[in-house]
């Protein structure tokens, strides 16, 4: 097997995942991970030998982005749905007539895996050439164990074809499937006894989300999902407080989950209880934005109780089809009124913790994984103030230019 070659990049413009290093920096990485980190004016002669040099010109380097929450593999679309919403329709009565989730259900349980991957795959190149080198991909469109598993294998298939990490997620409890009508009780069983159980033994999932809301599921429904989750030794996640105050973010950040995601609704209370459980705050912006919320998320109160905020796409056909995650650091901004560097933040350090895995990527410090990002600036802001314009220079996953 081929060694890969010591690497060592010189006059970067560091953000480390935190913060903006004070001075040029060298990085040097073996075997796919960061080796050391040096500032350029302690730099010997010595430390540079037996390493392959690249001068990144004072070019701005981020870790690889990270976007912890996506539904990128679907059948179909939901343009006449996005259509209806603008003649005043909303989404909760959309859903409360069999559309919404529902109808992706419907196409994507009649699209092959082969079609469900050919039609994923520029979805996830869209944030790949966006700087994202880990995403976390969601089921929730099958809603019975084959189609499920289908989803799951298309989101393993991604990953394996392409030069990104992928991490999955079962959201079995997304939306009550309609041979289920009237027996939520009974889905959510089958969702415990059979769903949970195959994508565990099958290697198939990392973590599992429920949808915890008046048009999906209650508190109480999704705790008998985290249960099942937890015995089978996968890390839990929520929709929660997306569009009403269930008390589903308490709950899950009680269950011990990594992250809840949307949380327009969370009152001060459940943001306490993030903070005490280590909980990680997800931002939706997209899903904001398409839906037209008015109601902000409570951003003043997730910063006073220091609860880490990541930022990501909810990439998918209703509520978010959007693919690019630089949009999502600009919208964190302007309608969440975040700091550029903690949108930053959101999509790196605080974006691996959502997925568990800050132990392994999202900033740029020995031992992790050599993946980042250089751009064509020197200013962090820069990443979050413009929209359209192409800025990646290069992006690395596992020490390689990917
Ligand atoms: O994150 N809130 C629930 N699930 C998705 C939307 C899925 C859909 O509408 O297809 C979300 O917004
Ligand atoms: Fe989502």
């Amino acid at each position: 097997m081929n060694q890969s070659p010591h690497r060592l990049w010189v006059n970067a413009s560091l953000f480390d995942g935190l913060n903006g290093a004070a001075e040029p920096m060298a990085v040097a990485v073996k075997e796919g991970r960061i080796a050391w980190l040096k500032p350029m004016s302690e730099l010997s002669a010595d430390d540079q030998s037996g390493f392959e040099c690249i001068d990144a010109k004072g070019a701005l380097m981020t870790p690889g982005l990270i976007d912890c929450h996506t539904h990128l593999v679907f059948g179909g679309n939901r343009a006449g749905e996005f259509e209806a919403r603008l003649e005043g329709a909303s989404y909760e009565e959309i859903a409360r007539a069999g559309g919404g989730i529902i109808s992706t259900v419907r196409a994507t349980r009649a699209a092959s895996e082969d079609e469900l991957f050919e039609r994923a795959r520029p979805r996830l190149q869209a944030l790949m050439a966006d700087g994202v080198t880990t995403v976390e991909i969601k089921s929730g469109y099958g809603l019975d164990l084959k189609n499920e598993l289908k989803m799951l294998r298309v989101a393993r298939r991604l990953g394996r074809e392409l030069p990104v990490r992928v991490v999955t997620t079962l959201l079995g409890a997304h939306a009550l499937p309609p041979e289920y009508k009237d027996d939520a009780d009974g889905y959510i069983r089958l969702v415990c006894e059979e769903m949970i159980p195959s994508a565990a033994a099958e290697s198939l999932a990392d973590a599992v989300d429920v949808f915890c809301e008046n048009i999906a599921f209650s508190v109480e429904q999704c705790e008998r999902v985290y249960a099942a989750a937890k015995a089978h030794g996968l890390a839990i996640k929520g929709h929660t407080e997306q569009l009403s105050n269930l008390g589903g973010s308490t709950s899950a950040a009680r269950a011990g989950a990594l992250s809840v995601d949307h949380i327009e609704y969370l009152d001060e209370d459940g943001v306490k209880a993030l903070a005490e459980a280590g909980t990680v705050a997800t931002l939706l912006p997209g899903a904001f934005f398409i839906l037209r919320e008015t109601k902000i998320p409570p951003i003043e109160l997730l910063r006073r109780y220091q609860v880490p905020m990541a930022l990501a796409t909810d990439a998918n056909p209703g509520t978010s089809p959007i693919f690019s995650l630089r949009l999502m650091l600009n919208m964190a901004c302007t309608l969440f009124r975040l700091t550029p560097v903690e949108a930053l933040r959101g999509v790196t350090a605080h974006g691996a913790r959502a997925l568990g895995l800050q132990a392994e990527v999202g900033c740029i410090a020995p031992g992790l994984q050599a993946d980042f990002c250089l751009w064509d600036t020197n200013n962090p802001a820069e990443l979050a103030y413009s929209v359209g314009l192409p800025r990646l220079v290069q992006r690395i996953v596992s020490g390689e230019l990917a």
